[in-house]
C-alpha cells in the first residue's frame, strides 16, 4: 500500500489540479521503508565496503523475513561513498533526496567528518557502521554509531602482544596520516606504548594510504630492532606494509589496527599476514542469539565465519529496524511524514537498548557505542597462503 502525501489533489473551480510538493515540505513515509546505505563499493576501501554491504543486506533478508517494521517491509538503498571524502557527500546527498528515514555509513572515519554533518543539518539519523576515530557521535546530535571508538577496542590488541611475548621491550609504531581514523588509533597505540613502563618506542614511521612502496619505513623500523611492530593503515597499504616488512627480515610480532581487520587483507599480504594480532569488537564465537542467527545466514551463502565489519553493518541495520518497530507499536509508522519519522527515530535509537551480534549495546547521550565485550584475534593462514581465518585468543 503506497500512502504517498507527495502528491495530493485539490479541487479548484470544479477542476482537479495536482499539486506536488517538494521533499522540503516533508514527504509521507514510502513502502518498504527506505534505509540508506553509503559504503564503499569502489576503490581500496571496497576491501572493508564489501564486508559491509554483505552485511546490510543480510540484515535486510533477515529481518524482512521477520516481518519487517510492524508487517511493513524495509529496503536498503545503497550508494557508494568510494574512497574519498566528494564520494561519501554525494552519496549521502543521493540518499537524503530519496527520503531515506536514516543512513547507515560511511566506511572511513575520514569520510564521515566530512558528510555526516549534511546528514545531521537535515535531521536524518547516520549510524556509523565503522567508523572509529575519536570525536564521530560529537559531529552532532544525529550521529550514532555502532562501532566502538579505537581507544576502547585498540589496547586490547597490545595486552596481546605483552602476554604472548611478556620480555616485550621496543615498539615500532607506523600509521597512515592522511586518514582520520589511523591518526587516531596510532595515538591510542603510542599514549598505550609511552604509559607502559616495560616498552619503549622505538620509532614512529609514517606513510600514506595511497602508498605501495614501503622501504624507506620498512628500513627505519628494522633499525631500532623492535620486538613489537603496530601497524595502522587501511588494508591495502597495511597489508602490503606487512609483507614488505617481513621481507626485510623482521621476525616479531606485529599488531594490526581496525583497517587491516578483514579477510580481504589476506591476498594482499598472504603468507606474511600469519601470526598477526588485530583487537575485535566483535566474535563470530559469542553466543548472543542474534549473532547464531547472522553466522548461520553467513555460512549458508559464504562458507567461512562472517568478521567485524559485516557484523557491525548487519548492527546497524538492526538497531534501526528494532528502533522503528517500538515507534510503531505506539503510532504505525508509515503515517508519519519522513521528517517527524527521523526524528523520532534518532530519539528512540539513543533510549532503546538492542540485543545484537555484538552482544548487548545502547548508546550514551552523544550516540556513543555502549558495549561490554571486545576480543583478540591471530591471523591463521592456510597452507595455500591465500586463505586464511581469524582464531579468537582465548
Ligand atoms: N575504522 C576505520 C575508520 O574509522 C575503517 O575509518
Amino acid at each position: 500500500m503506497l500512502a504517498n502525501r507527495n502528491v495530493r489533489q485539490i479541487a479548484l473551480g470544479g477542476a482537479l489540479v495536482l499539486l506536488t510538493f517538494g521533499s522540503h515540505l516533508g514527504a509521507a513515509m514510502t513502502e518498504p521503508l527506505p534505509i540508506g546505505a553509503a559504503l564503499s563499493q569502489t576503490s581500496n576501501v571496497a576491501l572493508l565496503g564489501q564486508e559491509q554491504i554483505i552485511g546490510v543486506r543480510l540484515a535486510e533478508e533477515y529481518f524482512n523475513s521477520k516481518g519487517g517494521v510492524g508487517g511493513t517491509k524495509i529496503q536498503v538503498i545503497l550508494e557508494d561513498s568510494a574512497g574519498d571524502e566528494a564520494s561519501a557527500i554525494n552519496a549521502f546527498n543521493a540518499l537524503i533526496r530519496k527520503n531515506v528515514v536514516a543512513i547507515v555509513g560511511p566506511t572511513l572515519s575520514q569520510q564521515a567528518f566530512a558528510a555526516d554533518p549534511l546528514a545531521d543539518k537535515a535531521k536524518v539519523p547516520v549510524l556509523g557502521p565503522s567508523n572509529t576515530a575519536k570525536g564521530i557521535p560529537q559531529i552532532g546530535p544525529f550521529v550514532t554509531r555502532v562501532s566502538a571508538p579505537v581507544a576502547i577496542v585498540a589496547p586490547h590488541a597490545l595486552e596481546a602482544a605483552l602476554k604472548r611475548n611478556p620480555q616485550l621491550k621496543n615498539v615500532a609504531v607506523l600509521y597512515a596520516q592522511n586518514d582520520a581514523f589511523n591518526t587516531s588509533e596510532s595515538m591510542t597505540f603510542q599514549e598505550a606504548v609511552k604509559a607502559d613502563k616495560r616498552l619503549t618506542l622505538g620509532t614512529i614511521q609514517k606513510f600514506q594510504t595511497t602508498d605501495t612502496d614501503f622501504t624507506t619505513q620498512a628500513s627505519e623500523v628494522m633499525k631500532v630492532k623492535p620486538d613489537l611492530v603496530i601497524i595502522s593503515g587501511l588494508a591495502a597499504d597495511g597489508g602490503n606494509l606487512v609483507k614488505q616488512l617481513r621481507q626485510l627480515g623482521y621476525k616479531g610480532l606485529i599488531v594490526g589496527g581496525n583497517g587491516l581487520n578483514t579477510p580481504n587483507v589476506f591476498p594482499v599480504c598472504q603468507k606474511y599476514c600469519d601470526g598477526i594480532l588485530i583487537a575485535q569488537a566483535y566474535s563470530p564465537e559469542a553466543g548472543d542469539a542474534m549473532n547464531k542467527a547472522l553466522v548461520e545466514l553467513y555460512q549458508k551463502k559464504h562458507k567461512k565465519m562472517p568478521g567485524q565489519f559485516t557484523a557491525q553493518a548487519f548492527t546497524a541495520v538492526q538497531v534501526i529496524v528494532e528502533a522503528l518497530s517500538a515507534i510503531d507499536q505506539k503510532k504505525k509508522v508509515t503515517t508519519y511524514d519522513v521528517k517527524e519519522l527521523r526524528q523520532e527515530l534518532n530519539k528512540q535509537i539513543l533510549g532503546q537498548s538492542f540485543q545484537t551480534a555484538l552482544g548487548p549495546i545502547s548508546f550514551d547521550k552523544d550516540g556513543e557505542i555502549v558495549q561490554k565485550s571486545f576480543y583478540v584475534a591471530e591471523i591463521k593462514m592456510d597452507a595455500d597462503n591465500k586463505n586464511g581465518k581469524f582464531s579468537f585468543l582465548k
